[in-house]
C-alpha cells in the first residue's frame, strides 16, 4: 500500500510506532521498522544527548530502514537540553522526527536545515493547522482514545480525523485507538494516510518491557484505563492500578487545590520501575482504551503484516461487496 505518508517517508506499510517513554528504546524501533512500519526512539528516555547519540547508532546496527526520534516539549522548570538533543538526531543521520507536547518551532528550522522530515503530533484541529502554518511535513491527530495525553478538547477520532481532513493540506495519520486492519481501513476512509500505534506496539515480542507490562495490556479492556491530572490541565491515559485509584481519590479530595506535588508519589520517575522491573502497581503509566482490542502478543512484523492483510481484506472483499450491492454475510 502506498500513501503520501510511505512516500514522505520511505517505508513499506503506513504505520508508526508513536515515540513512548521507557518503551521507545532502539530494539522496539528497530523491530517495527524492520517489519516496514516507521520505529521511533524516545529521546527524553535517554540520560543525556550523549546517550541519545549511542541509542540512535545501535539502532542503526539494527536496521537498514528508516526509522525516526521523538522529541517530546514537556512543562517543566528545568527543560531538557534541547539543541544539544536536536544536533545528536541530526548527527546521527536520523530522517525523521516526530515532535509533541508544544508545538516545534524552537527546534523547526534547524530540523528542517538538516533535510528531517518533521511529523507533529496534536490532539486538536487548531493544533494542527498551526503545524502546518509553521512547516511541518505531517501530523498525527491524536484523539481522546489515545494513551498517554490526549489534551483537554476530549475530541474523539471519528470526528477529529474528518475534521482534520476538512482543514488540513498536509498529509496526516491517525492515532489513538488503532490496532488492527480495521483501524487502518477506517483511518484511511476518514481521511487519514496512515495510522500511529502507541499501546498496540507494547503488547509485542520484541517490545524492550518487563514481560508483566504486555499481560496487563492484554488483560485489560477498554473500560480500563483512567484520566489523571486534569485539574492540572496535563490530562493522561493511563491503565488503572492501585496507585492511579488513589491518585483519583486525592483529586476528588483536593480538587482544584491540587497540585502537583500532591501526587508526585503516583506519577514522578515511575516508569523505569513499572517498564522495566514490571512493578505495576507503582504508579500511573500511559496506556490507551485500545487495550480493549488487543488479546495477543505477536512480533512487530506478525502484528504488521497481518494489520496490512486484513486492510487488504476489507478493502477488496468487504467494502467492495458494498459497492457492488450484494449483501455481505
Ligand atoms: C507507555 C506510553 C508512553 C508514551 N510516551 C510518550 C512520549 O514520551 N511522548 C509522546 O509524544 N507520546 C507518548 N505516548 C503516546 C504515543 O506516542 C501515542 O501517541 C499513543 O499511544 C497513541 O494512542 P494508543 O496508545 O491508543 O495507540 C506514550 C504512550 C504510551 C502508551
Amino acid at each position: 500500500m502506498k500513501t503520501a505518508i510511505t512516500e514522505m517517508f520511505g517505508i513499506e506499510h503506513p504505520i508508526i510506532q508513536g515515540g513512548m517513554h521507557f518503551v521507545g528504546f532502539a530494539e522496539m524501533a528497530a523491530a517495527v521498522s524492520n517489519a516496514g512500519g516507521l520505529g521511533i526512539i524516545t529521546a527524553l528516555t535517554q540520560r543525556t544527548p550523549a546517550d541519545l547519540a549511542n541509542e540512535i547508532a545501535k539502532c542503526r546496527d539494527m536496521t537498514d530502514k528508516p526509522f525516526g526520534v521523538n522529541i517530546t516539549f514537556l512543562p517543566s522548570l528545568t527543560p531538557p537540553d534541547y539543541p544539544a538533543i536536536v544536533e545528536a538526531v541530526i548527527k546521527g543521520g536520523v530522517k525523521v522526527v516526530e515532535t509533541a507536547g508544544r508545538n516545534p518551532a524552537q527546534v523547526l528550522p534547524h530540523l528542517k536545515d538538516a533535510g528531517i522530515k518533521v511529523i507533529h503530533k496534536c490532539t486538536s484541529v487548531r493544533h494542527s493547522l498551526k503545524a502546518q502554518d509553521i512547516g511541518c511535513d505531517a501530523v498525527s491527530v491524536d484523539g481522546f482514545e489515545c494513551g498517554g495525553h490526549p489534551g483537554e478538547d476530549d475530541v474523539p477520532n471519528m470526528i477529529l480525523l474528518p475534521r482534520a481532513a476538512d482543514e488540513l493540506d498536509i498529509p496526516f495519520v491517525s492515532s489513538g485507538g488503532q490496532a488492527d486492519g480495521r483501524s487502518l481501513v477506517a483511518s484511511l476512509a476518514m481521511g487519514a494516510q496512515g495510522m500511529n500505534m502507541g499501546t498496540r506496539f507494547i503488547a509485542t515480542k520484541e517490545a524492550p518491557v518487563h514481560q508483566n507490562v504486555k499481560d496487563a495490556i492484554v488483560g485489560a479492556s477498554e473500560l480500563d484505563t483512567r484520566l489523571v491530572m486534569r485539574s492540572l490541565r496535563n490530562t493522561e491515559r493511563v491503565l488503572t492500578n492501585e496507585a492511579v485509584e488513589r491518585l483519583i481519590i486525592k483529586e476528588k479530595t483536593l480538587g482544584d487545590k491540587l497540585e502537583f506535588a500532591d501526587i508526585a508519589e503516583e506519577v514522578a520517575g515511575v516508569y523505569p520501575r513499572i517498564m522495566m522491573e514490571g512493578d505495576m502497581d507503582a504508579g500511573a503509566w500511559s496506556c490507551g482504551m485500545v487495550a480493549g482490542l488487543i488479546n495477543d502478543i505477536p512480533t512487530c512484523k506478525e502484528l504488521i503484516d497481518r494489520i496490512m492483510k486484513e486492510a487488504d481484506e476489507i478493502i477488496n472483499q468487504r467494502l467492495a461487496q458494498f459497492s457492488r450491492g450484494t449483501v455481505p454475510a
